[in-house]
């Protein structure tokens, strides 16, 4: 696909790497709905990446709020290209100590919101003329369990399944699926879990690359799966 005057959505474009994804969307040329909560946040990146980011307060676990918003902002005259699902969070635990609440914040917004959103924007891409892209963001906590994640893992696999249906679903169709499976990235994610970032993390620019790499392959090749880490994921200054 050629990114330049790509319509694209973003969300989770508030921080982390769902920024650094508009950032380097922006950069090729393409426009850029970003959606979040926080609006302050969105604004400040506008006033970076300038008019082609559009911030849109949205939050992904409220499907009435994102059927409106879709059928007000896209026609047969203005389609989505592109749909990058990033919105997530962690609640870390062992599984008797995870609140109800906890888990149904993590099953709403990393894997209710992926679906709420992508079945609004899965018809106006199949009347799009060109090839689409869907993107799912998942993890390594997609493709392996471990203690006191359980609850992410859940979510994140439920992700990969999606994901994988979808791409043989819409394949004949045009429109890609694609998931990514990171480990660990320098961004606000580890403050909300009480952990701290370090300099062997992967870098959100360095991720933002690669989905451009998928988002940029010629139309009839897709790679609906990548795994990246950090080499050594080592914290330097660890003393352990
Ligand atoms: N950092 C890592 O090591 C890592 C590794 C693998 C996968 N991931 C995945 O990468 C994605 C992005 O995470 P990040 O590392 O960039 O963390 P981050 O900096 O904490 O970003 C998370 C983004 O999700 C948004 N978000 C959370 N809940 C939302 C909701 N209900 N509605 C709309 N937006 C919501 C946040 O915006 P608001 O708070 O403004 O709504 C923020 O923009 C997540 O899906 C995460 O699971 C991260």
């Amino acid at each position: 696909m050629e990114l330049k005057n790509k319509v694209a959505i973003v969300t989770g474009a508030s921080s982390g790497i769902g920024t650094a994804f508009a950032h380097k969307l922006i950069e090729k040329g393409a426009t850029v709905y970003g959606l979040a909560r926080r609006l302050n946040k969105l604004k400040e990146i506008q006033s970076k990446l300038g008019e082609h980011f559009i911030p849109v307060q949205m939050d992904v676990t409220k499907h009435k709020d994102l059927e409106e918003w879709v059928k007000e902002q896209f026609s047969e005259d203005h389609l989505p290209d592109i749909l990058v699902n990033n919105a997530g969070l962690a609640k870390f635990g062992n599984v008797d100590d995870l609140s109800v609440e906890d888990w149904d914040t993590m099953v709403n917004t990393n894997l209710n919101g992926i679906f709420y959103l992508t079945r609004l924007i899965v018809p106006l891409m199949k009347e799009n003329q060109d090839h689409c892209h869907i993107i799912n963001i998942a993890s390594v906590a997609g493709l392996l369990g471990n203690p006191q994640i359980s609850g992410y893992n859940a979510t994140k696999f439920g992700v990969r399944g999606f994901s994988e249906a979808l791409f043989k679903e819409l394949r004949y169709d045009k429109i890609k699926v694609s998931a990514m499976f990171p480990g660990s990235i320098a961004t606000d994610f580890f403050d909300k879990v009480g952990s701290e970032t370090h300099s062997n993390m992967m870098q959100p620019g360095d991720v933002a690359d690669t989905l451009i790499h998928l988002l940029e392959t010629p139309d009839n090749f897709l790679i609906n799966e990548v795994t990246m880490r950090p080499l050594n994921p080592k914290n330097p200054d660890s003393k352990a």
